[in-house]
């Protein structure tokens, strides 16, 4: 398979970075966090058990993403992610273990997460590579910036942001390389798919809603709500969302057309409003969150930049704010 030279470079750069930064959760120094009360220990180490079922989650998807790869650099540098979520969770894990102090309960990963990530992992192996991408892409804007990024202020600990310091930079580098692979997905090959295996692969994308719902409305709205309650980080997940989607490589694909259908009708006089407040309900979250969140002018001026150019400067915006966030 080849590639536009552009998307080549892209990938040997992104490839040369991760290789200039490497690291092992086992080598990081972690200082003990002191002492929270009761109820913030079990919130805090529940979520972090949960974390490092997403970043296995995560590792999942980009190793079936690599197992259809015609491309060797593309696949080296898919699996080098693999390899970065299982030290996310591994990292994750000693956090878990620090912070577990009183050892209140025995904690499991959240049923309905660890149902999600089966169903995931089943129906990536089905999906286009264009519905694939997007699937990845939107996981991790959506884990990285709404769900782990509040995790930082909520712990106050210096463990906790040096492990977070640590992840932000390696997402940086997936999140550049999520929104290539939206540009790159209709070269990209995928599984064959006639009449049954398109009613297998919709079959399997109704068993990751089914799966999916619940863990939307009881676990991920609820802990963002907790840590991040002025809902900042879910716009702003929200916001990349929607520029992802909107890329002029990817917007007038089906599954765009179909965001750009359901943001609509959040948009809709007179019905708009009920719409949003009806979703809000139902997976207990903020209405706001369901408004557009960028301007005509932001998202033309995206739609202008090449995949490249996306990719550097999702790595600039991202590493930035994990600058501020977390220090220098
Ligand atoms: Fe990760
Ligand atoms: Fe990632």
């Amino acid at each position: 398979m080849t590639l536009p030279p552009e998307a080549e470079q892209s990938i040997a750069r992104l490839l040369r970075k991760r290789a200039a930064d490497p690291w092992s959760p086992e080598a990081l120094a972690l200082p003990q966090p002191a002492r929270r009360s009761e109820e913030d220990e079990a919130a805090l180490v529940q979520y972090l058990v949960d974390f490092q079922q997403i970043e296995r989650m995560a590792g999942a998807m980009f190793g079936a993403m690599a197992e259809r790869v015609n491309h060797a650099p593309l696949r080296d540098l898919l699996c080098a992610f693999v390899e970065d979520e299982a030290r996310h969770a591994g990292a994750l894990r000693r956090l878990e273990v620090l912070h577990n102090q009183r050892r209140l309960r025995v904690y499991e990963p959240t049923p309905s997460l660890v149902r999600l990530g089966e169903r995931l992992a089943a129906w990536i192996r089905l999906a286009p590579p264009e519905a694939a991408a997007v699937g990845v892409t939107v996981g991790e804007i959506a884990f990285d910036i709404a769900y782990l990024g509040p995790l930082e202020v909520f712990a106050e600990d210096p463990a906790t942001a040096t492990v977070l310091a640590r992840i932000h930079r390696d997402e940086a580098r997936h999140l550049a390389l999520d929104h290539l692979l939206l540009d790159l997905a209709p070269l990209l090959e995928g599984p064959e798919l006639g009449v049954r295996g398109t009613a297998r692969y919709l079959w399997a994308w109704v068993r990751v809603l089914e799966a999916g719902f619940p863990f939307m409305r009881d676990t991920f709205f609820g802990t963002s709500g907790q840590l991040d309650p002025e809902g900042q980080r879910l716009r702003e997940a929200a916001r990349r969302i929607e520029l992802a989607m909107d890329r002029e490589a990817v917007r007038r694909r089906p599954v765009a057309l179909l965001y750009e259908g359901m943001q609509r009708s959040f948009e809709a006089p007179l019905v708009g409003d009920l719409v949003r407040r009806v979703f809000a309900k139902i997976l207990r979250a903020d209405p706001d969150v369901f408004r557009r969140q960028t301007t005509a002018k932001e998202r033309a001026s995206a739609r202008q930049r090449t995949a490249g150019e996306a990719a550097e400067a999702v790595i600039a915006e991202f590493s930035r704010e994990a600058r501020i966030s977390l220090g220098p």
